[in-house]
């Protein structure tokens, strides 16, 4: 038995973690990193079900893949229409009657509060893969485990967040975590059609007293940042398709403008990426986008094991 105080939990949003509960999923997704083959029966004869209502590569498959590195097995469906949801099933039927059946449920929805409501109606945890421009915590905890791994610290860092930081949920998951470690300042760097949205700034930015400044080009401030936080323009999220065309190539790291910045910046993009990192950057050290790919599934490895309750080989020593 576990006594994590974990276990059983959903997770919505990051602030339904503590710090000392975020630094225990990152400092278990570190351990995993350094030695995956460890944890491979953690989960055994456990199961996953990935329901995803909206269009995915990594996440869905990263949930996947860390749950069989961890000896578990998945089921679930990777698009609305092969589900009972094209009959008309309320969600809340379906989170009910999927919980009948896994002992863990990752959901992505294009509707913000989605992930709430199916924790409302779940026997089993749920964990929110992405509801609608809302929030994405485990691409949060990819984040921390990638900075923490370069920068061995999440606290008094520059912080560039680039692109479309409107409806970008990875950003604003990502600003509300880095804004509660001491000591982090941003840099948020968009087009005037797609800044922070407004209650970002103004419930918690403002309130914590953290340190940012708005620019338009990321020629003029990439020389002042530890981290640079590229993302792609949302177009899913765009009401016209006319602003999308006309926003869509705002921003384009190349190696010209990556030749700015310092010798210690770190790249990351939650990916995909359509246009706004050229592939020619991909090369360079300070480049770590691929390697978060990799964290995502090794903090997702921690995450589910933790909320799953799973007994883990470090507490047998
Ligand atoms: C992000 C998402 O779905 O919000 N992707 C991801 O999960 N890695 C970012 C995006 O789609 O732009």
């Amino acid at each position: 038995m576990t006594t994590d105080s974990l276990a059983g939990r959903s997770l919505i949003e990051p602030d339904d973690l503590s710090l000392k509960e975020l630094d225990r999923i990152l400092t278990l997704g570190a351990h995993i990193a350094a030695d995956p083959g460890r944890y491979r029966d953690v989960c055994r004869g456990k199961i996953l079900a990935t329901l995803f209502f909206e269009p995915s590569t990594r996440t869905r498959l990263s949930f996947e893949a860390a749950m069989q590195r961890l000896g578990g097995t998945t089921l679930g469906f990777a698009e609305p229409d092969a589900s009972s949801t094209a009959k008309g099933e309320s969600l809340a039927d379906t989170i009910h009657t999927v919980s009948c059946y896994a002992d863990i449920i990752a959901m992505r929805n294009p509707k913000e509060g989605a992930a709430l409501l199916a924790s409302r109606h779940s026997e089993v945890p749920v964990i929110n893969a992405g509801d609608g421009g809302h929030h994405h915590p485990t691409q949060t905890l990819t984040d921390l485990l990638t900075i923490r791994s370069v920068k061995h610290k999440t606290e008094g860092l520059t912080v560039g967040f680039c692109g479309d930081l409107k409806f970008g949920r990875t950003v604003h998951s990502l600003i509300k975590t880095l804004a509660r470690y001491p000591g982090n300042r941003f840099v948020l760097i968009s087009p005037p059609e797609l800044e922070l949205p407004e209650y970002l700034v103004s419930r918690v930015l403002k309130p914590a007293g953290i340190p940012f400044t708005t620019a338009r080009r990321l020629e003029d401030t990439i020389a002042s940042l530890d981290i640079l936080y590229m993302t792609r323009v949302q177009k899913e999220r765009f009401f016209n398709e006319e602003d999308y065309l006309r926003l869509k190539d705002s921003y384009i790291l190349d190696k010209a403008k990556l030749n700015l910045a310092g010798s210690s910046l770190a790249v990351l993009h939650p990916l995909p990426r359509v246009n706004e990192i050229h592939p020619e950057v991909d090369s360079d050290p300070r480049a770590l986008y691929f390697r978060q790919v990799q964290f995502g599934m090794y903090v997702r490895m921690a995450l589910i094991a933790l909320l799953t309750g799973a007994p883990l080989p470090e507490e047998n020593e």
